[in-house]
């Protein structure tokens, strides 16, 4: 048990009410809101390990600052390289879900401790199949492809990917690809972070103007900043699901059990 409390100023206190001497220790926290959790984060690991726990890892179900994986412009912050290598300083191993994976291709690339990738894309399918009939999955930019096309062949549907040009933090323009051969299906749009929104707005825009019926939007990690939510369920959607990543009222698709048997394997390989 961590007792943890901000005091007036905003800095962080943490006490650990239960004895760690020779425990393996498992720290649970999504890392939405990354810059407001991170701080506490590793005081509870390192004070983890003072206190004897014979290893401290991280289930952190969505993996914060993978994005930036690039210097796009000169003088920018690759954080993604930064923020693994602070948790990776701190903790023996960590558990996700589905980190955005797109200039690397694993999070050995960036994180030096043992890190496990829980793929959600089994779970998507078993929603897409009990709800959406004669589905067309779409991916809304070429870096959801990797998501699209694993869902699409799992539930034997047909996918594309249409094309995004991101011109700032809320403003992308998206071109479909000739659509007429999957004229009487239903889009379904799967991407693997809903952030501002605007992609899926977007990409339900597009569907809508060429005839397709409202498309359902499946996210994996509904991160859904200030107004998205609501302004992705006024742009004409069947609906809107994700997965329990980051808690929120579009959570249809539990990651508990398989998030759980890569906490428990990682837990045994540092016995
Ligand atoms: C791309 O990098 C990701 O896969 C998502 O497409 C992106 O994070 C969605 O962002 P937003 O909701 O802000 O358009």
């Amino acid at each position: 048990m961590l007792n943890y409390r901000r005091f007036p100023d905003g800095e962080s206190y943490l006490r650990f009410a239960t004895a760690l001497e020779g425990r393996a220790v498992v720290l649970v926290e999504t890392l939405n809101a990354p810059d407001e959790k991170t701080l506490s984060l590793l005081f509870a690991a390192r004070t983890a390990r003072e206190l004897g726990a014979t290893s401290v890892g991280l289930v952190a179900p969505y993996l914060a600052y993978m994005r930036q994986d690039k210097r796009f412009q000169t003088g920018e912050a690759i954080t993604s390289v930064h923020y693994a290598a602070l948790l990776s300083q701190t903790f023996d191993w960590l558990a996700c879900v589905d980190p955005h994976l797109h200039r690397y291709s694993s999070l050995a690339d960036i994180y030096s401790i043992p890190a496990l990738a829980v793929d959600a894309a089994p779970l998507l399918s078993t929603w897409v199949k009990a709800q959406v009939s004669h589905p067309l999955i779409v991916g809304p930019d070429a870096e959801s492809e990797q998501w699209a096309a694993a869902l699409a062949a799992a539930i034997g549907a047909p996918h594309v990917v249409l094309e995004k040009i991101r011109h700032g933090d809320r403003e992308v323009v998206l071109s479909l690809p000739n659509m007429e051969k999957w004229r009487g299906r239903t889009p379904v749009l799967v991407d693997d972070i809903i952030s501002s929104g605007r992609t899926m707005i977007s990409a339900a825009g597009k569907l809508r103007q060429t005839g397709f019926p409202p498309p359902y939007c499946l996210g994996i990690h509904g991160l859904f900043a200030e107004d998205a939510y609501s302004m992705l369920q006024g742009a004409g959607v069947a609906g809107i699901v994700t997965t329990n990543t980051v808690p929120h009222v579009s959570n249809a698709i539990d990651v508990s059990t398989l998030l759980a048997g890569a906490a428990s394997a990682l837990v045994s390989a540092f016995l």
